[in-house]
């Protein structure tokens, strides 16, 4: 009973402390509660009763006052629990009750760190500034070996971040370098989606360079000034390549597999063979119109076209056409 009565008397003390001083607070503001106060008061009521004694007739009429009891209630603004009142501003503070090193007390026990402070996880009520390793470039170091990039830049790698023009790139370099959509094939990438290209090649198509050739016959330019053969030619020099025909003797390959004869040649399976106009007795048609003897025949001085056959046994002439007759000289 007693410690109640304390209570509420402390209670009471305070509140009126605050009722004294916080007349500026308002609710809605920060940390501001309303707290309704009841006091009790009293008011004397006066009323009328019967007396007991009689006055002629009826009893007597008394006038008397009692004392009546009655309760006030009223809004009292004052600062809500873990904040308090700060009478320089007239105004409710929130309290961080172990502090807040370095930073703002925001709210009850909750402190705020002001960039590029950071609040420690395993001390809340404590600021600290991050520290990275490696310094930061076109970034902030925002906590503990962590770069965060500047606005507008990327990231490059863990501690740097870089902003290149539109149509350039960064490269290995750390340089912004202009940027062409595809590779440049035989050539370098010199504007913004425009291919340079090296020395010996041309411009094939936006991206691709292809080698230039003075010249190149019936081949195709692979390299600057380097022909290869399209397929059934052969290359007579570095420029010019040829048909190619498997067997082409006394003949013109005039195009990939199609010997052309020479004048006084023929086509027999497929191989040019001299003609002779008479045909050739005992020898061959080795030239147009050339008949060679076979071995052990000699020709007849008259009728080139003929041989005869020599006797082995002969030493003089052998005058017959072709029958192998021996007229010896030499008897
Ligand atoms: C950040 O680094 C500092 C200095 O090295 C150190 O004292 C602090 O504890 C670190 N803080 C965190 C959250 O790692
Ligand atoms: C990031 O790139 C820069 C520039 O090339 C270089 O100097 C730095 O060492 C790199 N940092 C890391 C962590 O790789
Ligand atoms: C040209 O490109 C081809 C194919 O990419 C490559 O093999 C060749 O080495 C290049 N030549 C030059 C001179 O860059
Ligand atoms: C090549 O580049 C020109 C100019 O940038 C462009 O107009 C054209 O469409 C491109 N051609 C191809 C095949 O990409
Ligand atoms: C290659 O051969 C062609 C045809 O015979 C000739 O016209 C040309 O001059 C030759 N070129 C070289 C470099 O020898
Ligand atoms: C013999 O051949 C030649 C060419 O080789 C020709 O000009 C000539 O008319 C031919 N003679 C006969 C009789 O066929
Ligand atoms: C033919 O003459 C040669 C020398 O000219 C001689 O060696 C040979 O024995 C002779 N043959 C005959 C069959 O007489
Ligand atoms: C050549 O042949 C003719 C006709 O057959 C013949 O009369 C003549 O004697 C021959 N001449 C010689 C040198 O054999």
């Amino acid at each position: 009973m007693f410690l109640r009565q304390f209570v509420f008397c402390f209670a009471l003390l305070l509140l009126t402390e605050y009722f004294d001083e916080t007349f500026g607070l308002s609710e809605g503001d920060q940390g501001v509660c309303a707290v309704k106060i009841s006091s009790k008061k009293t008011k004397k009521i006066s009323y009328t009763r019967n007396s007991n004694k009689w006055c002629g007739k009826r009893k007597c009429i008394v006038k008397a006052m009692r004392i009546q009891p009655y309760v006030v209630t009223s809004d009292v603004m004052m600062c809500c629990s873990g904040w308090q009142y700060q009478s320089q501003q007239d105004t409710c503070v929130p309290l961080c009750s172990t502090g807040c090193h370095g930073g703002r007390c925001v709210a009850p026990e909750r402190c705020q760190c002001d960039p590029p402070l950071l609040l420690d996880p395993e001390h809340p009520n404590t600021c600290f500034t991050p520290t990275c390793e490696s310094s930061c470039f076109n970034a902030d170091c925002t906590s503990n070996n962590t770069c965060t990039c500047h606005e507008n830049f990327q990231t490059y790698n863990q501690t740097h971040c870089y902003r290149c023009d539109q149509g350039f790139e960064i490269d290995s370099n750390f340089k912004c370098v202009p940027k062409c959509d595809n590779p440049c094939v035989n050539g370098t990438c010199d504007a913004p989606n425009t291919c340079s290209c090296s020395s010996g090649y041309r411009l094939g198509d936006n991206f691709t360079c292809v080698p230039v050739c003075d010249s190149c016959v019936n081949g195709k330019c692979v390299a600057p000034n380097s022909c290869v053969c399209l397929e059934g030619f052969v290359a007579i020099n570095d420029t010019h390549c040829e048909p190619d025909c498997e067997d082409c003797v006394n003949g013109v390959c005039s195009s990939p597999g199609v010997c052309e004869c020479n004048e006084g040649y023929t086509k027999d399976n497929g191989v040019c063979e001299a003609v002779c106009n008479n045909s050739c007795v005992n020898s061959i048609c080795s030239e147009p119109n050339v008949c060679t003897c076979y071995e052990g025949y000699q020709r007849n001085e008259t009728y080139p076209n003929v041989c005869f056959k020599l006797d082995d046994n002969c030493n003089g002439t052998c005058n017959l056409q072709g029958d192998g007759v021996c007229e010896s000289t030499i008897m």
